[in-house]
């Protein structure tokens, strides 16, 4: 009798627990991600001086992590580390189960202080991605050099206190100037990637380098650009599959890891349901062709312009 029950507990606990498991990504060096990561950023990143916690992002993590996402993705400047590691502990799921990448830029003055302070931030005593955020400052800008910052972020991977390092927004000729002094090359380069910002070039040059391609900012064409041409192409692949548009333009991506977010539950859901989503060769080939007709970059665009 009471094995019984227990049985049907176990297959009960099973069901309840049974999310859409998010597939993996193996990194050169043996470590696995999740494929599909949940931003903090673009909407819920703090503006000025507001320090409070904010509640409603923690709310939005916990449900998330309901409905099976665990890989999280924060930066110190967006100051929104401390509600990864409010909502982690409320979840009450371990530490171990979640995969949990933040960048540094905002603090990198000092790069050991901006390192304690997310572990702090986070709540944590290790990060499982530690990421630059981006290559646009030097020792007149911000009083170091990328290369005295990627140096430290290989101390930091030799200590085990960040289990995979990496770049973001880092360029053909920004990856180019690191084998000058590297010993360890990043295992990752998280760029801004949709089908109105296609830097084929980048994406190939870091798969033979064995660098995994993440893409921040992937349904750009839905939420950034009204009426763009790519839009008819993903509607109609859309409607094909009964899915939503961003599922498609998710799906459609060409990164390894997508980084994406949203305050609503079932767009949350949606984007979970993309990861089993298989599209054509022609729809896909509709989206990068339909795509190429229009430039369109959302983030860093300044810097992006400005910087050599
Ligand atoms: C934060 O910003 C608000 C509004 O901009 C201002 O009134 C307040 O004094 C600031 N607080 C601190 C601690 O700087
Ligand atoms: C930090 O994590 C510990 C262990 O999970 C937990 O007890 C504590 O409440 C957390 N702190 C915050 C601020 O969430
Ligand atoms: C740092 O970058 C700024 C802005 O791009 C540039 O004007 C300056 O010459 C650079 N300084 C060094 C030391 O590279």
């Amino acid at each position: 009798m009471i094995k019984t029950l227990s049985f049907i507990f176990i297959l009960y606990a099973c069901t309840a627990l049974a999310k859409v498991v998010v597939p993996g990504v193996t990194f050169r060096n043996g470590v696995v991600a999740p494929k599909l990561a949940f931003g903090t950023g673009t909407s819920w990143h703090k503006k000025g001086n507001d320090t409070d916690i904010s509640r409603e992002l923690v709310e939005s993590l916990k449900q998330a992590i309901s409905l099976g996402y665990r890989h999280f993705d924060t930066a110190d400047g967006y100051e929104t580390e401390r509600e990864v590691g409010v909502a982690i502990a409320e979840s009450g799921i371990p530490r171990e189960q979640f995969f949990i990448t933040t960048k540094v830029y905002k603090y990198v003055r000092d790069p050991a202080a901006a390192l304690a302070r997310s572990l702090k931030n986070l709540n944590t005593t290790y990060l499982d991605m530690y990421l630059i955020h981006c290559p646009f400052f030097n020792k007149t800008t911000h009083g170091i050099d990328v290369k005295d910052v990627w140096l430290h972020m290989e101390k930091v991977y030799a200590q085990k206190v960040a289990r995979v390092i990496g770049v973001s927004n880092f360029r053909f000729q920004d990856l180019n100037r690191m084998f000058e002094y590297a010993s360890v090359f990043p295992m990752n380069n998280q760029f801004e990637l949709h089908p109105y910002l296609q830097d084929l070039r980048l994406i190939e040059f870091s798969r033979r380098l064995g660098v995994i391609v993440e893409a921040y900012s992937p349904l750009t064409s839905l939420t950034h650009v009204k009426d763009g041409p790519v839009n008819g192409v993903v509607n109609k692949a859309a409607a094909t599959h009964q899915v939503s548009a961003g599922e498609v333009l998710l799906a459609w991506n060409p990164a390894e890891i997508v980084v994406t977010t949203s305050h609503n539950k079932k767009h949350q859901e949606e984007m979970l349901n993309s990861v089993n989503l298989k599209l054509t060769q022609e729809e896909i080939m509709d989206i990068y062709q339909e795509g190429s007709k229009l430039t369109y970059r959302g983030f860093w665009k300044k810097e992006f312009e400005e910087w050599p």
